[in-house]
């Protein structure tokens, strides 16, 4: 025993996940991230969170707590905020009695962090004309709160504008000096007007629907950089392949969402091995991002 704790003591990865099945892949990423033990729960709900919580804290001593975490996933990114919410009422920091967790239900913070880190190979975020297509999802959202994070000038965009201010309001409240314009598209003239100028677009739409069709990104003379985030045909953005990873496609560098994922997966494996550094960290979109500078 030391004064930083046992280091005898197996990492512990409490798994919370709102699905009735726990995440199998969430599963094999913590261990392939160092976790020793993977403690499962499914079908979590908000209200037996402190049970669960109070189990992890209460076992071993505030120096040993960095040897535990939690993960919170599941499909539902909704009830998995709300899920992060009912476990960080239930520790006790004032004791020391708490442990680290990490958010990523349905994939969401570590496939925006992974978007926006692939943008930021190409290009200097600052400033930087960007369109997020699908910018109302919970992949959306977060790629344009990383975006503003960044100083980009985003232009968020929905099928209801109505809908794309909401999502903007939401960013607006936690990056105060974010330049965000909410955009509704619903026909290619409006897409063509939302695309006209951005050097960047992002293209983080449900599963299996088109975007953006070829001949508007095709006409678009000011992009350089086009990220698709569908994996599932047809893509989001059209005349990409899945694949393309850092691809040049008429004079724009394009990724598909394969072509992102191996940097998803190294975000992910590197939030999971942060958690067992400390036992006060909480890691959603903006601090896994910020994992992404020492990839
Ligand atoms: N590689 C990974 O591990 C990973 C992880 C998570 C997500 N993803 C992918 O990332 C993308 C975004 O995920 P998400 O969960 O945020 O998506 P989502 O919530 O299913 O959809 C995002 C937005 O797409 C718009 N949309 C839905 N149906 C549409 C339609 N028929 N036509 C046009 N727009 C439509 C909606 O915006 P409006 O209603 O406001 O227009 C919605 O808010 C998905 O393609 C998903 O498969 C990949």
């Amino acid at each position: 025993m030391t004064a930083t704790g046992n280091p005898e003591k197996r990492k512990i990865l409490v798994q919370l996940d709102g699905d009735p099945h726990p995440s199998v892949f969430d599963r094999v990423v913590a261990i392939d991230a160092g976790a020793d033990e993977v403690f499962s729960y499914g079908g979590v709900r908000p209200e037996q969170v402190a049970g669960l919580v109070h189990g992890a804290i209460f076992t071993r001593g505030p120096k040993d707590l960095k040897r535990t975490a939690l993960f919170i996933g599941g499909s539902d990114v909704s009830l998995g905020e709300q899920l992060l919410t009912a476990a960080r009422k239930a520790m006790v920091p004032q004791f020391g009695l708490q442990v680290s967790v990490l958010l990523d239900a349905n994939g969401a913070n570590t496939t925006a962090a992974a978007a926006v880190r692939v943008a930021a190979r190409h290009l200097s975020l600052k400033e930087v004309p960007a369109l997020v297509l699908g910018g109302t999802g919970p992949v959306g959202q977060r790629v344009g709160l990383l975006l503003a994070h960044q100083g980009a000038q985003v232009r968020l965009a929905s099928r209801q504008v109505s809908r794309a201010a909401a999502a903007c309001q939401a960013i607006l409240a936690r990056v105060p000096d974010a330049r965000l314009e909410p955009v509704g598209i619903t026909n290619n003239d409006e897409l063509r007007t939302a695309l006209a100028d951005r050097v960047l677009v992002i293209a983080a739409g449900a599963a299996g629907v088109v975007l953006l069709p070829e001949s508007v990104r095709a006409a678009c003379t000011s992009l350089k950089v086009a990220i698709d985030l569908n994996a599932v045909p047809p893509l989001g953005i059209e005349g990409l392949q899945v694949t393309d990873t850092a691809v040049e496609r008429q004079g724009v560098v394009c990724y598909g969402a394969i072509g992102v994922g191996g940097t998803k997966m190294k975000l992910h494996r590197a939030a999971v091995a942060t958690l067992f550094e400390r036992n006060d960290q909480v890691l959603d979109a903006t601090e896994v991002y910020a994992l992404g500078d020492q990839l």
